[in-house]
């Protein structure tokens, strides 16, 4: 294996080669955490697409496995694809699919048809249709077995959608404690609703519910997905969180795909939206990230109650076959522990790095102080090409000497023709991450942009900001995790150097702290 050529992230997860897109089944059985992702056999664009598989003992280390299912068909006609899902361990084998005590681990997948044709199951599908479909694995993940004698579970959209056929796809499946059911959310993605469904076995599905629109309706809606989370300093008081993404139609200033949430009620079969979490006139929404690059985040299955770990897809489909990557094409996000805590008197979702970040960052870092850092750049060591940052300083309100923006200039060249910035905005109370000059821009005519995210400093009158650096990517986390902002990047080979920018006048009560970052690939 090679993971030194140019861009390849060096503690986030890539396939060796070829083309992936959203995680499709996170979970977490006998101490393994398993990464199944959309995946192209073949190729570095999307196609025949499959479920390659991944798997880590403490989500920083990956081993890329056999592909889990491949394409029905393959290499010679596809008939099948399996578009994106989840995966549940079957511990009281509720399904049947365990022999000899052995807990089967089932996958629920969308089965996208693209030629009209009667199945073994007997059943008749039409060309492109889109199903939902279950498989089964006796060996932990390593090799799966489609449920052929019914596939697909759930034939169709529910009725009133039956011309949704073709849009019908993401069956998210969870075990829902308090009712004793399997819950799949599905999308009905071109009308902007989610369909709820509930099972004793995950072989009968019933409808129970549909949700949406609201909020953000642009392009379609996919890649649902539905946890529950305690609130803190009020662990009694459990709220359920339901993510989706949009294609396109992510947050202002990003062209393409993206991904909000609304925080709610659910009693295992209807998920109601708090009233503080739905927006008159779709016009805004609870963005999970800022950024252009985090699109169809789902969390695992199979950790304790209360803890939810969530991965997205860090790359765009207005972009993601044309980044300048070989021979793969994208990477998912580092994974985030997610939290719910009361932010200026709301319920505001959380995200926290969940990386071993002990095995790959030796040392305790590069500290410094400013009292004042003057107008202006300030030189620091480079800090190398994969690192994180913790960057804290005093908000102020901009006049004659304080400073109008302040930020951490990264992946920069030496003349700094090439370089990321990472910052706040004092007069619009705005993270940023700028990636106009931040190397090469020129594969898609959008990508050079400037993206950014309202943040209010903390209480005790700071912006606190925890930037994460790789060979391709930053992921900037604001405040205590409640704005996230999410880049792919693409600079040169020595653009290793990093310095502050005070702009129009000097930022106050600086501590940075650097963290060079090791290769979890050897
Ligand atoms: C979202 C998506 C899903 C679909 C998958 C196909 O990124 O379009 O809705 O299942 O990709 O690869």
């Amino acid at each position: 294996l090679n993971y030194a050529e140019p861009f390849r992230p060096q503690y986030h997860f890539s396939p060796s080669k070829n083309w992936m897109n959203d995680p499709s089944g996170l979970l977490y059985h006998n101490g393994t955490y398993h990464l199944f992702f959309q995946y192209n056999p073949a190729d570095f664009v999307w196609g025949n697409m499959s479920w390659g598989h991944a798997t880590s003992k403490d989500l920083t280390h990956w081993d890329e496995r056999p592909v889990a299912l491949l394409a029905r068909g393959y290499p010679e006609e596809v008939t099948e694809m399996y578009f994106t899902g989840s995966a549940v361990a079957d511990v009281n084998n509720t399904s049947g699919f365990g022999v000899d005590g052995k807990t089967p681990l089932v996958a629920m997948y969308t089965s996208m048809y693209p030629i009209e044709q009667d199945l073994p199951s007997g059943k008749h599908v039409r060309k492109e249709q889109q199903s939902q479909s279950i498989a089964y694995s006796l060996d932990e993940g390593e090799t799966w077995t489609t449920y052929d004698a019914e596939n697909p579970v759930i034939h169709n959209p529910p009725s009133g959608y039956e011309d949704e056929f073709q849009n019908f796809r993401d069956p998210f499946v969870f075990w829902h404690h308090d009712t004793q059911k399997w819950i799949s959310v599905t999308t009905i993605a071109s009308v902007h609703k989610l369909a709820i469904w509930t099972s004793d076995d995950l072989k009968e599905w019933t409808f129970a519910s549909e949700f949406g629109p609201y909020n953000a309706v642009g392009g379609v809606w996919e890649c649902p997905n539905l946890f529950q989370l305690p609130i803190k300093g009020d662990p009694s008081n459990k709220k359920w969180v339901m993510v989706l993404g949009l294609n396109p139609g992510g947050p202002p200033g990003t062209v393409g795909s993206g991904t909000q949430y609304f925080i709610g009620d659910f009693d295992g079969s209807t998920f109601k939206a708090d009233s503080d979490n739905v927006y008159p006139g779709n016009d805004t929404s609870n963005w999970m990230d800022w950024g252009p690059d985090f699109y169809a985040a789902a969390s695992y299955n199979g950790l304790p109650e209360g803890e939810v770990i969530q991965i997205a897809w860090m790359n765009n489909w207005q972009y993601g076959a044309a980044i300048p990557t070989d021979p793969w094409r994208s990477a998912m996000s580092i994974p985030r522990r997610l939290s719910l805590e009361k932010v200026d008197g709301k319920v505001t979702l959380l995200q926290q790095p969940h990386e071993s970040w002990k095995s790959v960052s030796k040392h305790n870092g590069s500290k410094h102080s400013w009292k004042s850092v003057s107008e202006g750049s300030t030189s620091l060591d480079a800090p190398g090409k994969a690192f994180k940052i913790d960057l804290t300083f005093a908000d102020h309100e901009s006049d004659d000497s304080r400073a109008s923006a302040f930020a951490i200039s990264v992946r920069a060249t030496s003349g700094f023709d090439q370089e990321t910035l990472v910052g706040y905005n004092f007069t619009s109370k705005e993270v940023f991450v700028d990636r106009q000059h931040s190397g090469n821009v020129s594969f898609d005519k959008t990508f050079a942009t400037l993206y950014h995210t309202p943040l209010t400093a903390s209480a005790d009158g700071r912006v606190n900001l925890q930037v994460f650096v790789d060979w391709s990517s930053v992921e900037v986390l604001g405040g205590k995790g409640e704005v996230s902002l999410t880049a792919q990047i693409f600079p040169d080979e020595d653009a290793t150097e990093a310095r502050l920018v005070s702009v129009d006048g000097v930022t106050k009560d600086v501590k940075l702290q650097i963290h060079k970052i090791n290769s979890a690939w050897h």
